[in-house]
């Protein structure tokens, strides 16, 4: 008898595919987002969890579930994972870094030009049929090209940031929990640390890529977007819940910054309706790793993961290796 495993949501039939050639697959293909209870419920008698970043696999949930042996989350963020319940009850977790780097910094980099030079303003206008003449001022932004980018968070996905800003001719600053090796800043083009309110003052622009965590929640709120330039473009990718986004919204409205690139958001997909009002934003449901290639990649990690760990060997992406069983 093969092991039962639970895939939450629905994914590229192939992968199905594949994990069926391993396991007895209950799968979601009509892609229902299961609450704590439901995901308790369906969880009964699985060994393995193909979890997505909307489950909140929470240590009541792992404590529901006395079979459980593996947790593979489909996304490199994995903050919707109680990890230290897990290792506590022997679970296996794993996630599904570097397939997704380089597809989330093009839209960082997507998000940033767009806000800017305010790419969705000015297509609004368009659309509305308010455009009726040329003007030299109209829809002026900011310049991209030799400017300063601030990345606060330089992992890899950071570091993908700064790379793509040589073409563009531009310096860049980071912020970092530890400081990179000279040759990763180097490569970095030749990426330069900062305390965060000094980076926050000299840059330009600034880009979010940094995990979330509590210690890292409201890393940017009102004091913070204080410190910016008024020019100045905030861009987040990296998680609902860093930015305070009632407070960025107020930032907007009066000024404090220029623009803002924002892909996700507190409490999502129930997002600040706060945004909607606003001119000066760029704004995405999430998508950052939305590209076919990297989505694919990413479900396919994350079954090998799976197939990997209910198979008695070390899984890939493993993130508590003192969970296993000596
Ligand atoms: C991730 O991998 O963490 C992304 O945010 C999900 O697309």
């Amino acid at each position: 008898m093969k092991p039962t495993v639970l895939v939450t949501r629905a994914v590229f039939p192939e992968v199905i595919e594949l994990l069926s050639q391993h396991f007895d697959v209950e799968s979601n293909q009509v892609d229902e987002v299961y609450g704590e209870d439901e995901l308790k419920r369906r969880l009964q008698g699985k060994v393995g969890l193909f979890s997505n970043p909307t489950d909140g696999v929470s240590a009541d949930v792992i404590r529901s579930v006395p079979g459980l042996k593996a947790v593979c989350n489909m996304a490199v963020g994995y903050n919707n994972i109680d990890v230290a319940a897990a290792t506590e009850a022997g679970i296996l977790v794993t996630n599904t870094p570097d397939v997704l780097n380089e597809t989330t910094a093009d839209l960082g980099w997507a998000l940033l030009m767009a806000a800017a030079r305010r790419v969705t303003e000015s297509e609004h206008y368009l659309r509305a049929g308010l455009w009726k003449k040329w003007s030299y001022d109209g829809f002026l932004g900011a310049d991209i090209h030799g400017s300063t980018v601030g990345v606060i968070g330089m992992g890899r996905i950071g570091q993908a940031i700064a790379r793509r800003s040589i073409g563009f001719d531009m310096q860049v600053v980071y912020h970092n929990r530890s400081r990179l090796t000279p040759e990763q800043e180097a490569y970095a083009n030749h990426a330069r640390y900062l305390g965060k309110e000094e980076l926050l003052r000299t840059a330009d622009h600034v880009v979010l890529v940094l995990p979330y965590s509590p210690a890292s929640h409201h890393t940017i709120g009102a004091a913070e977007l204080a410190l910016m330039k008024p020019t100045a473009t905030l861009v987040n990718i990296a998680r609902g819940g860093i930015v305070d986004d009632a407070a960025l919204i107020d930032a907007l409205k009066r000024g404090t910054i220029a623009a803002a690139g924002i892909d996700v958001f507190e409490n999502e997909p129930a997002f600040n309706p706060g945004f909607l009002e606003l001119k000066n934003v760029a704004l995405t449901p999430h998508i950052g790793s939305a590209s076919r290639p990297t989505r694919m990649a990413m479900a396919t990690t994350a079954a090998r993961n799976l197939i990997a760990a209910l198979s008695g060997q070390v899984p890939p992406n493993l993130l508590n290796p003192e969970a296993r069983q000596p």
